[in-house]
């Protein structure tokens, strides 16, 4: 059983699917590791601990070759893996929605790209869920970059100059980055509120000491799908919330807005006319901004300046901390694979529950029932 890393190819992504912890563990359940020269520089791993680790670190077309499994972050270009064995699997994540000609390469080619993204939300996959490992980092990030590019301070200060006020955030979008965003802002000492069209958050915001911001009374608003995910909302539900945010926004100092619903654009939330409500000197934060925005007019990796308030988001915010992002990927990697690692084939073998969601291709064909049609 042979397993490639190779470096990532995408612009701006640090991150690297596989580090000497995960080499380790790998070569442990017997497989053999090949890692591209180079491959986990921009996430300070050096060649050299990949070669302690027990890996073969050599160039992109040798570490491929022969290989059972590649590993990415995001899922190499199809021409990447020749050499690989035939029916070779690839574990990374692949936008599959948004990605269809990657997809259709993969199939063409006799690859099985196993999705990360498509992890079910269980249990016992929660350690292999790259979404919530990599939104936990970007919820973090975006807080202390929101902050950086505040002009003010975040915490309440009595100074013998006199007072420096809280900075008030408000969260937009309660699922795994939100929680950590309104923790990170509360540990920076500003004063925090939230929002989510799921009322289950309504709870999780409170016990982490902050203050709910809901939609009550409206039809539809559970606004919970499958798997914990939210769905799209009813037109009556999205008039009373954007009624209620905008009041809200008018009085916010920071806003951090990380709505997705899968499969579909990012919501717009905030609008231009919102925008113009709030205090000069505000920042936003749009998490979202690589699936098309929360916010008018907010562009992935550009400061956008819009009525005297600052409008931030970055394409890849998990690869901005590169380091803790990699290590939390590699192991949701090896979880992946070594829960299904049949001893005596070598090699793991997946169960339908879990393979059947994350397989994207198969034997020639697109095979998830989640890209038909
Ligand atoms: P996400 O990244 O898909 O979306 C972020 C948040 O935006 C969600 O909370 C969503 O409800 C909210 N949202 C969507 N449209 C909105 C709108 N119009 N206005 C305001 N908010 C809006 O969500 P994420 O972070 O992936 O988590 C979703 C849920 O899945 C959470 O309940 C989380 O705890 C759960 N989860 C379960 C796991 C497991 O059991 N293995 C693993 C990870 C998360």
């Amino acid at each position: 059983m042979r397993i490639a890393a190779l470096k990532e190819r995408a612009p701006g992504e640090n991150r690297v699917a596989i580090t000497p912890e995960t080499v380790k563990k790998f070569i442990a359940l017997g497989a053999t590791i090949a890692v591209e020269e180079g491959a986990g520089l921009a996430a300070s791993v050096t060649d050299e601990a990949y070669r302690e680790a027990g890996a073969e670190v050599v160039p992109a077309a040798k570490a491929v070759e022969g290989a059972d499994i590649v590993l990415g972050v995001q899922a190499p270009d199809v021409m990447a893996l020749a050499g690989a064995k035939p029916g070779a699997w690839v574990a990374a994540t692949f936008n599959p929605f948004r990605e269809t000609e990657r997809v259709a390469a993969y199939a063409k080619g006799g690859f099985e790209a196993l999705a990360m993204e498509f992890m079910p939300r269980i249990t016992r996959a929660q350690s292999m869920d790259v979404l919530s490992s990599q939104s936990n980092l970007a919820g973090y990030k975006a807080v202390l970059t929101a902050a950086n590019t505040y002009g003010r301070a975040f915490p309440m200060m009595m100074t013998a100059a006199g007072t420096v006020q809280a900075a008030k955030v408000f969260v937009m979008g309660v699922g795994v980055a939100g929680l950590q965003a309104i923790a990170t802002a509360k540990r920076l000492g500003a004063q925090v509120s939230a929002t989510d069209v799921r009322s289950a958050t309504k709870e999780q915001i409170q016990s982490l000491g902050a203050k709910p911001v809901f939609v009550e009374d409206v039809a539809g608003i559970e606004g919970e799908g499958s798997g914990g995910y939210a769905t799209e909302m009813s037109e009556e539900y999205q008039k009373a919330q954007a009624e209620l945010v905008s009041a809200h926004i008018a009085k916010q100092d920071i806003v951090i807005t990380t709505a997705l619903i899968p499969g579909r654009p990012a919501p717009k939330l905030i609008s231009d006319a919102q925008i113009a409500s709030m205090k000069p000197g505000s920042v936003i934060f749009d998490l979202a901004v690589a699936q098309g925005g929360n916010v008018a007019g907010s562009q992935p990796d550009q400061t956008v300046e819009k009525h005297g308030v600052k409008i931030v988001g970055y394409s890849n915010t998990a690869g901005h901390l590169a380091a803790d992002a990699s290590a939390l990927f590699a192991r949701n990697l090896y979880n992946f694979l070594s829960a299904f690692w049949d001893k005596e084939a070598g090699r793991p073998v997946l169960d339908e529950e879990i393979g059947d969601a994350v397989r994207l291709t198969q034997g020639g064909k697109v095979v998830n029932e989640r890209l038909a049609g």
